[in-house]
């Protein structure tokens, strides 16, 4: 009887302190402000993973990823890093902030004591809220509805996962149990997450998307926001922005455009209903609305052409129609001054040999139109991106390229501008920001 009631206040203990999480976090004036880099990645392989990421959610089986050769060109690829304390003691670890996909890593080594900070990557021999997930744990199922990623048993009876591709193994480890700290009082309950072995990147990655899985819905986080800083030229400059969990008080000024939502049951080849997938209705260049359809922005019968705003993605790629009236306008603009057959990483061909500011000029501000009459104005002064030394290229890409069938809103479109992930409200915002001078 005794061991039984104790077993049962530990039950409402653990209950408690649960609420007591949620709670907080739930409440509405709840907020959490961090600072944000732009950086480039440190290795090949992780902008590989990064630029997979939403296209790993998009594809619902290994073997649908198409041929990926483009991967290894994107080296120079802008991904948004946040540091987020892990584990008890918390060790600091660099993330690579993707609302394109699910899972969260983290780099996983055990720390060498001669080789002193900066080592990055995670040492869970030195953590106490570490634990392993073992492969009775549902997680850790074959099939899990709506949860992409394959695992398997592995030797030690733990569940292992990995993404394998053409070129080999992108990132494999195990899954595991573990805390992320958020301030000094909070911190969460053991999240779902893998424990990478097999790769020698610097970062992790804080997979946000809507999934069950994701740190954002592990968490219970009901909205979150970023502000992306302007890049360099120079990257020996680190630009510093702004990632917020919980309320952001720029918020008043946003706009928000609801998400579009899919039941789980359409199970379309190529829509990924996990994915901030927004009603994109229109793109202006110069002033001139280009003449494109709206639907090209939606899913069709077949899940294709749905519109993600993705963190994870360094460009933005527009499904063919779309992508070819932009280029149509591009060229009618500035037709002579563009760098004959050069492309970009497989998917940039609207490129210049010099004179960004004049180009920019030449071609005026864009503006992506979205439903409810949100706008992303990007200034001319941004239309070109310096790829390699002294060439700049138009942002944007064909989505063909990459082998896949939605349009993406890269991160390359979102700086110098706030954007909200209202996941308790389904909808996006977008708002004016002055990113660099944030923190
Ligand atoms: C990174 O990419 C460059 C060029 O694509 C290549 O020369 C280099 O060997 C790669 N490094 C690694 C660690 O794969
Ligand atoms: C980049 O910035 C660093 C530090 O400010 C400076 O030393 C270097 O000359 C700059 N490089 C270029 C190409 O502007
Ligand atoms: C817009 O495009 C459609 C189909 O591409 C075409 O039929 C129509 O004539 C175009 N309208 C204008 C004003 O160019």
């Amino acid at each position: 009887m005794a061991s039984c009631s104790s077993i049962f206040v530990l039950i409402l203990l653990i209950t408690f302190l649960n609420f007591l999480y949620v709670s907080s976090a739930k409440k509405s004036t709840f907020s959490m402000k961090f600072p944000l880099t732009s950086t480039p990645l440190s290795h090949n392989s992780s902008s590989k993973a990064l630029f997979l990421s939403s296209l790993m959610a998009n594809t619902k089986t290994m073997s649908r990823v198409p041929s990926l050769n483009y991967k290894s060109t994107f080296k120079y690829s802008m991904a948004l890093i946040i540091t987020l304390p892990i584990g008890t003691p918390p060790q600091n670890q660099q993330m690579v902030l993707d609302t394109g996909s699910q899972l969260s890593w983290i780099q996983c080594h055990k720390k060498i004591p001669k080789i002193p900070p900066p080592s990055t990557s995670f040492d869970p021999s030195l953590s106490s809220s570490f634990s392993v997930l073992r492969c009775s744990h549902p997680m850790c199922k074959p099939r899990i509805p709506d949860f992409t990623l394959p695992t398997s048993c592995d030797q030690n009876k733990l569940c292992h996962y990995s993404y394998f591709y053409a070129d080999g193994t992108l990132a494999e480890g195990n899954l595991v149990h573990e805390k992320i700290t958020l301030s000094r009082s909070q911190s969460t309950p053991p999240l779902i997450l893998g424990c990478a072995t097999e790769t020698d990147d610097a970062e992790g990655i804080l997979g946000m998307n809507l999934g069950r899985f994701s740190f954002a819905s592990q968490a219970k986080v009901q909205k979150f926001s970023y502000c992306v800083p302007i890049r360099q030229g120079n990257h020996s400059v680190k630009p510093i922005g702004t990632f917020y969990l919980g309320q952001n008080p720029n918020s008043r000024t946003f706009r928000y455009v609801n998400l579009l939502t899919f039941p789980q049951s359409q199970r379309l080849p190529n829509l990924d209903p996990l994915a901030y997938t927004v009603g994109m209705a229109g793109i202006k260049i110069g002033g001139k609305r280009l003449n494109i359809s709206t639907k090209v922005f939606r899913p069709n019968a077949g899940g294709s052409g749905q519109t993600i705003v993705d963190s994870g993605t360094t460009y933005t790629f527009l499904v063919e129609e779309a992508y070819n009236k932009v280029r149509e306008e591009i060229v009618r603009l500035v037709g002579p001054r563009l760098k004959k057959s050069y492309v970009y990483g497989g998917a940039l061909d609207m490129c210049f040999d010099s004179h960004p500011m004049e180009i920019g000029q030449l071609i005026g501000d864009m503006t992506l139109q979205f439903e409810n009459r949100v706008e992303i104005l990007i200034n001319k002064e941004r239309m070109l991106d310096e790829v390699e030394s002294g060439i700049h290229c138009v942002g944007i890409g064909r989505s063909e390229s990459l082998g896949i069938a939605s349009n993406i809103i890269g991160n390359f479109h979102q700086q110098n501008k706030w954007v909200e992930f209202d996941l308790r409200n389904r909808r996006v915002g977008f708002g004016k920001g002055e990113c660099t001078r944030q923190v």
